[in-house]
């Protein structure tokens, strides 16, 4: 049968209709992240933004058969082009630690690099859905609703933190301690995007699954820890980028197809919350048309991690104070 013969009995998909734009697309996340949604068949234009080196990305990927159309970027006065239109805009735009740093020792060069873009997000393509990859999230989240806020187009639904990647390491780590199919375990991250603010919830893994103490404060240390293995074996070369560009695919594939009304999309994602008495927290959202349409409740928790989310709570609050101070002064 010939692939043309053997297309014509199956239902062709929905072009799709959706501007993503991805500033900060030339880096290490960038670059791999780029190429998962430029396969991505929701995505009508991918545009790539970066202040060095996007058109010869944007030039490289568009040679790949697919249909997503993309552009490229450079320099901020292209910001505005690549902006435009934009129904979800991704930012892993930034600098990566280095061994011995933590996420908050990005904060006096990323902090700037976000609040900056926030401020041309919130002028060019204000209804875009934002998903924040740029680290400390903690803080770069609060930065981006202060800017919103202060231009009048804040809308809390839209404003998220990537924590993804905490997710998919926990499924991973999860399923080899317990012999699990990794593609069916899904274990719920909570509070954060650093250190002990990342809380995976092991007695809410599904399928159902038992944990020793010993066991859970072992997994739960991994997890909150992995951004910092994979730091340390790059040795000065960066963090995270190909984990993070499949978490990020995913994350965004889920955004679009909330926004396309598909009914029960779930990703966790650090948002506005009163899920704790703190103004933001990462838990499990339902993504909808307008974004984040219900922030789930944390549920019912194990003396372990009803201690790691009091533990949490204090370095989290200043994390996003530290944010909203940024963005106010
Ligand atoms: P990288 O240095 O490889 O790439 C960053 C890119 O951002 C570069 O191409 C750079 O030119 C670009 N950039 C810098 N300033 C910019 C600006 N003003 N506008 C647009 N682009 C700009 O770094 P990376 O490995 O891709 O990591 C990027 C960020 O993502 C870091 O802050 C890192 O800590 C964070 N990160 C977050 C997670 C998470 O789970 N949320 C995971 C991994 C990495
Ligand atoms: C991660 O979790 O991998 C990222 O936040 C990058 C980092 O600095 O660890």
């Amino acid at each position: 049968m010939s692939s043309r013969s053997r297309s014509s009995v199956v239902v062709e998909a929905k072009a799709g209709a959706r501007k993503v734009a991805l500033l900060g697309a030339a880096g290490g996340i960038g670059q791999p992240l780029a190429l998962l949604l430029k396969m991505q068949p929701l995505i009508a234009e991918l545009s790539l933004y970066d202040i060095a080196n996007t058109v010869g990305v944007a030039a490289d990927l568009s040679h790949c058969n697919t249909t997503v159309k993309v552009t490229g970027h450079t320099g901020q006065e292209s910001l505005a082009a690549a902006l435009e239109g934009a129904d979800l805009v991704v930012i892993p735009a930034g600098v990566p630690r280095k061994p011995g740093m933590t996420r908050d020792d990005l904060f006096n060069i990323n902090a700037g690099i976000v609040k900056t873009l926030a401020e041309a997000i919130a002028k060019h393509s204000p209804t875009a859905v934002i998903a924040i990859i740029s680290n400390p999230v903690n803080s770069t989240v609060p930065i981006t609703a202060e800017v919103l806020k202060k231009a009048g187009v804040y809308d809390p639904r839209k404003v998220l933190g990537v924590t993804t990647l905490d997710v998919v390491r926990a499924n991973t780590f999860v399923a080899e301690a317990k012999g699990l199919a990794v593609q069916d375990v899904d274990v719920p991250v909570v509070g954060g995007h650093a250190g002990i603010t990342i809380l995976p919830l092991l007695s809410q893994t599904n399928p159902a699954v038992s944990f020793t103490e010993d066991e859970a404060a072992k997994l739960t240390d991994r997890i909150q820890n992995a951004g910092t293995e994979v730091v340390e074996a790059k040795a000065g070369a960066g963090s995270a980028t190909l984990s993070m560009a499949y978490a990020a695919a995913r994350f965004s594939e889920s955004v679009l197809r909330g926004l396309e009304g598909e009914a029960d999309v779930y990703e966790a994602a650090f948002v506005e919350s009163k899920v704790t008495e703190l103004p933001f927290f990462a838990s499990k959202v339902r993504l909808g048309p307008n974004g984040v349409e219900e922030v789930l409740p944390l549920g019912k928790l194990t003396p372990f991690e009803e201690k790691g989310v009091a533990d949490l709570i204090p370095v989290l609050k200043k994390n996003i104070d530290t944010g909203v101070e940024f963005a106010n002064k």
